[in-house]
């Protein structure tokens, strides 16, 4: 890549997260077809809205920026969707929900622990931050009850673990990349 400057890093930044949340809005979307549960439905709507506007916040922060997203396609979700596969039942689904909102939850926390962060982008990502722990609790929660209402309780913990697996894999290359760009 060329060498970029310290606010086209921070542009290339804020579009991976954006491009995560998309995405992530996108798994939950999809989420809202696999489901009949009434209470499902309901926290999926919420959550999709969330993540949407978790999309849009990291939009404003680089429009303020002057700039426009750059196109992203070698993300989180790319990466990992090419290397787990698109889930093919409502456990998995959950159990990999868990994970990826896991790791949104992580990186946004590392860089908030990154020095001379600037007061914007650090308002952005404790805002984004802050629903994450909601996202994680009630997916794991339901993707357990599923796994216990199909006579398997095991099958949704042992989902998870399989995904963070995959996860790590994952952030190895593409922490580096992150921390590469030092921003
Ligand atoms: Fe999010
Ligand atoms: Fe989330």
């Amino acid at each position: 890549m060329k060498r970029l400057s310290s606010s086209e890093r921070e542009v290339v930044v804020y579009s991976y997260y954006r491009d995560a949340e998309l995405r992530g809005a996108n798994l939950i979307f999809r989420m809202t077809r696999f489901v009949d549960d009434p209470e499902s439905q309901v926290m999926l709507s919420e959550h999709l809205a969330d993540e949407t506007r978790h999309a849009w916040l990291w939009t404003q922060r680089i429009r303020d920026l002057g700039a426009y997203p750059v196109p992203i396609d070698d993300g989180y979700q790319v990466r990992i969707g090419k290397m787990a596969g698109l889930p093919r039942n409502v456990i998995d689904l959950f159990g990999l929900t868990v994970v990826v909102e896991q790791r949104a939850l992580r990186r946004y926390q590392e860089h908030m622990r990154r020095p001379g962060i600037p007061p914007e982008t650090m308002e952005v990502l404790r805002e984004v931050s802050k629903d994450e722990p909601w996202h994680i609790d009630w997916i794991r929660k339901k993707a357990r009850e599923f796994a216990e209402n199909a006579g398997t309780p095991k099958r949704a913990d042992e989902a998870i673990a399989k995904y963070r697996e995959i996860d790590r894999a994952v952030m190895q290359d593409l922490g580096d990349f992150e921390r590469s760009l030092g921003i």
